[in-house]
């Protein structure tokens, strides 16, 4: 195939001298290696604008080498499979894809399980689909993507409209310029290859989907648009409302407003030349949000042509020494841990379908607050804690090993920080931004998380900062002195007592020094259990086992004077690269209460029980 290019390539210089042509090639290879498309931007609240939906089915075409996009010297292509060439009669070459006679795969949805040809899959894969559209003027039209894990590009009618790193956060195309009346079509390469300078890196105990696994659309708006707002209940002066909104390409002396017609409260004032208008709004007769009463107002904002309706809650969070305070009163996090796996048909989960059925299994365990991890989830499972009334620990995907002392690496997590927060800060179910999972002990991963927790603060200084620290033992004393601690404000420990180490009885004789003055959550706890696997309480991968894990656990969290929250490991069974073993795992983790096909384990009731009777941890 290659040797076509390169006779290509000579015909058409033919003419010209050798120091020319090196020349050109040169040109034409630093072109082609970084052909450069705008960087997508963060929209906050995207999910609530009007929109014409891409989901559906869209061509695809697997490409293990990249060969549509990489020459054989891995060289950017300049006629990439981005082009959706179609062959053409006395064609001098080969068009060697055709996304017409390509089998299907659908949008939203991790590919692995949607054939068993992909389901151990990493790497490249192309997505094609043709829309219809009619472009305003005076508009701009931004592609929207959900999530597309790992990396992916994104062309629009053949031109490249952007590229983008992380698997978990969404992010807005500009398309205006490549757009046009009637027939279009786009093209996305999606890679969820693995990379030693990704975040995450190389391992993850969670299966690596790849694919656009959250919604995708178009949307339109004015030139001049609101692109990020932050509006939200002051901690410092009571019933006051504050926050700010952004407009993209302001025009000078452009009109903002922010309502709440249910509280008749109204704000407007002009934007300062850097499109930013901050605003106070004094309210009567607020009704806070909280889990026992998740109170959504509908709130408008509008600046010139553009406006957006938003659903919002209000209420605020901090600290009081070991005290978590909701609405100025202590809590306590009555928690379990969930990834974004599919109940039922596994797979990336996305829908309002998965979400309502995931927080309701813990809503009914009698939990008032969930640890979504190790990434942020879609905004369909952060709409539904907000009104389901479920406490929200979001999470970046800061996990295990990252390189560190890597800059172009907190480079990749700041991004992925600012698209995380950017997007869901007006989440009232929001509490806690965590900034990493286990992560080694080390200086520079230290001086790499504080730098990020700094950052979270500047651009949300209403949460809560923490992250999941590993601790130490000596003999049956676990120490949590890691320096970490000092730039958080809620302290996140995972322990695996009776199961990874010691036995679930070990947990009565294990004592707990905090070197901080803070709150405590533990965020991971717990043990493998196959559903409907019976034993001895000592057989190990047997309900009776990890529900003796559970039992043991409430007498000791109960004497750490700083709990004020838990979230064990896990909500449901999942599926993970790293669990082979068969019969009882076969690729899940089983640490679930529940598994993926909705089947309770005994701890499950055991957990159910102490929240429900709020006989483990106290708030105070
Ligand atoms: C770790 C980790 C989880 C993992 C769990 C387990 O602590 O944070 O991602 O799945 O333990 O081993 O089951």
């Amino acid at each position: 195939m290659k040797k076509h290019l390169l006779n290509r390539l000579y015909v058409r210089y033919a003419a010209l001298s050798h120091a020319k042509i090196a020349l050109a090639a040169l040109a034409l290879l630093s072109a082609s290696f970084v052909s450069a498309a705008p960087a997508p931007i963060v929209i906050t609240g995207a999910d609530m604008r009007p929109s014409t939906s891409l989901n559906g089915n869209w061509a695809s075409i697997v490409d293990p080498y990249f060969s549509g996009l990489f020459s054989f010297h891995h060289e950017e292509k300049k006629n990439g499979w981005f082009l959706n060439r179609k062959a053409q009669p006395g064609d001098a070459f080969p068009t060697e894809y055709d996304y017409a006679k390509a089998p299907t795969l659908k949008v939203p949805s991790d590919w692995n399980t949607q054939r068993d040809s992909l389901f151990f899959y990493e790497g490249p894969v192309w997505y094609e689909r043709y829309f219809t559209y009619q472009p305003k003027d005076h508009t701009r039209t931004y592609l929207h993507i959900g999530a597309a894990n790992y990396r992916s590009w994104f062309w629009v009618n053949g031109q490249k409209v952007c590229e983008h790193e992380g698997g978990y956060t969404s992010f807005n195309c500009d398309v205006t310029a490549a757009v046009h009346a009637g027939a279009n079509f786009v093209v996305a390469a999606v890679d969820n290859t693995r990379h030693e300078d990704g975040v995450p890196t190389l391992e993850t105990d969670w299966w690596n989907y790849g694919g656009l696994t959250r919604a995708v659309s178009l949307i339109q708006v004015s030139e001049a648009f609101i692109d990020q707002y932050d509006v939200h209940l002051s901690r410092t002066e009571s019933n006051t409302i504050e926050g700010w909104v952004h407009v993209e390409g302001v025009q000078n002396g452009a009109k903002v407003e922010v309502a709440i017609p249910e509280l008749k409260a109204k704000a407007t004032a002009e934007a300062d030349t850097t499109g930013r208008f901050v605003f106070h709004l004094k309210v009567e007769g607020l009704e806070r949000w909280s889990p026992d009463s998740p109170k959504l107002y509908k709130v408008q904002l509008r600046a010139g042509q553009d406006a957006i309706e938003d659903q919002i809650g209000f209420r605020t969070v901090e600290t009081r020494g070991t005290q978590i305070l909701l609405n100025g009163k202590p809590v306590f996090l009555r928690g379990v841990s969930v990834h974004a796996e599919a109940p039922y048909r596994t797979g990336r989960a996305n829908t309002d379908k998965d979400a309502e059925t995931l927080l309701g299994w813990a809503k009914e365990m009698g939990c008032n607050f969930v640890r979504l991890a190790h990434y942020p989830h879609d905004e369909t499972m952060l709409r539904a804690a907000d009104r389901m009334g479920v406490l929200v620990w979001s999470e970046n995907p800061v996990y295990w090993a990252l390189q560190f002392d890597n800059p172009k690496v907190l480079a990749k997590a700041e991004q992925q920080l600012d698209e995380e927060i950017g997007t869901s800060r007006n989440h009232a179910a929001i509490i806690l931004w965590s900034m990493a999972n286990e992560t080694p002990n080390t200086e520079p991963r230290t001086r790499f998380i504080t730098t990020l927790a700094s950052r979270a603060r500047t651009l949300d200084s209403t949460r809560l900062i923490t992250a999941a620290l590993l601790v130490r033992a000596e003999g049956h004393t676990k120490i949590v002195d890691d320096a970490l601690g000092k730039a958080l404000d809620v302290v996140g420990v995972n322990e695996y007592i009776g199961w990874y180490e010691q036995q679930p009885e070990t947990a009565d004789v294990t004592e707990w020094r905090i070197d901080y003055q803070k709150p405590l959550i533990v965020s991971e706890f717990g043990g493998d259990a196959k559903a409907g696997l019976h034993g001895k309480e000592s057989d190990r991968w047997t309900e009776e086992y990890q529900a003796s894990i559970y039992r043991h656990q409430f007498g000791m969290l109960n004497k750490i004077p700083q709990l004020r929250g838990m979230s064990p490991w896990v909500l449901m069974d999942f599926r993970s690269p790293n669990r082979p073993l068969a019969g009882i795992q076969d690729e899940f983790n089983r640490k679930g209460l529940i598994s993926d096909q909705g089947q309770k384990k005994q701890a499950y009731f055991i957990l159910q029980k102490a929240y429900q009777e709020k006989s483990v941890g106290r708030a105070e």
